[in-house]
């Protein structure tokens, strides 16, 4: 009878997988023989010696410590592929909502007062001023082309727009199932010169880490909209602000709030929502409860 310690909610279409007669789950982390993790931070957790596997329901790793895992021979799994879907549906949402204003234009709608006066003038005020522009036609850059991007990017050639891609290992050229519209961009540099909207799609690690840094940020265009769906350590935040502050970008679509950043009107955030979706959370939680029991099994 294997232990298995759940971290985090993961869905019960995943935890079926486990039949009683091989796993019982435990609260005690130093009994488990595997650990399943959505978002909880591992890397002060004591993990105790019985531990043979650790498996993240998501794509991201940064929660989890993996090279002192591997040292001590404890396999590390996650769900590549399983959320992308999800995620690719929120950008395309975010990058409309900014274009169009639909945060702030909803809020202002929400607080119209007929009693204040007359509530045609009222809706006549707010369409002048929320009137947006629109995303085909316009060049959109995505940076990292995994599962996530690739989606991404199909989908915004679909709404008519220009693509271009970056990805720090592979080139467009050899990502799977991208759309062959999709312009190789040889530097990142390039890419941020050169585009209204920039969506980030790479994994959180030591290389990518501050990837868009004062420097970089200073490239990208007057009016340009960030969408970060993919950590927020990716994004010198602190740089950013100065560019949010004085409006030189149109928006900051982000899903990981920043405390600093919240309350300016050009930044958007959600609380990491990317992944939550009844469906992204069953197939990821299935993809890698099937590969840990295969893992744990196997030899047994
Ligand atoms: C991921 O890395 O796949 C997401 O952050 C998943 C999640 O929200 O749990």
């Amino acid at each position: 009878m294997k232990k298995i310690r759940v971290l985090n909610q993961i869905s019960q279409k995943g935890l079926a997988l486990l039949d009683e007669q091989s796993y019982r789950l435990t609260e005690q982390t130093e009994e488990a023989e595997a650990i399943l993790v959505r978002s909880a931070d591992m890397h002060a957790l004591d993990m105790g010696s019985h531990l043979q596997a650790v498996a993240r329901a998501g794509v991201g790793v940064n929660n989890i410590p993996v090279s002192r895992l591997s040292e001590a021979g404890v396999a590390v799994f996650n769900a590549p592929g399983a959320n992308a879907n999800a995620v690719k549906e929120l950008v395309i949402a975010a990058m409309l909502m900014a274009a169009r204003n639909l945060y702030t234009a909803a809020d202002y709608a929400k607080n119209l007062d007929p009693a204040a006066g007359d509530l045609a003038a009222q809706v006549e005020s707010g369409k002048k001023r929320f009137s947006g522009f629109e995303l085909a036609g316009r060049k959109l850059g995505v940076i990292g082309l995994g599962a996530i991007g690739v989606k991404v990017a199909n989908a915004a050639i679909g709404m008519g727009m220009e693509v271009y891609g970056y990805d720090p290992v592979i080139s467009v050229h050899h990502a799977w199932h991208l759309n062959s519209a999709v312009h190789q961009c040889e530097r990142l540099e390039s890419l941020l010169q050169a585009c209204d909207v920039v969506t980030i799609h790479v994994p959180l690690l030591d290389s990518t880490r501050g990837m868009l840094n004062a420097s970089r940020l200073a490239l990208l265009t007057k009016g340009a909209i960030l969408l970060n769906f993919s950590r927020g350590e990716i994004v010198d935040e602190q740089a950013l602000k100065t560019h949010l502050n004085n409006h030189y970008l149109h928006a900051y679509v982000s899903d990981f709030p920043n405390a600093e950043l919240l309350s300016l009107p050009n930044v958007l955030s959600f609380p990491h929502l990317g992944a939550s979706t009844l469906e992204a959370e069953e197939l990821s939680a299935i993809q890698v409860i099937r590969n840990l029991k295969s893992y744990l099994e196997q030899g047994s």
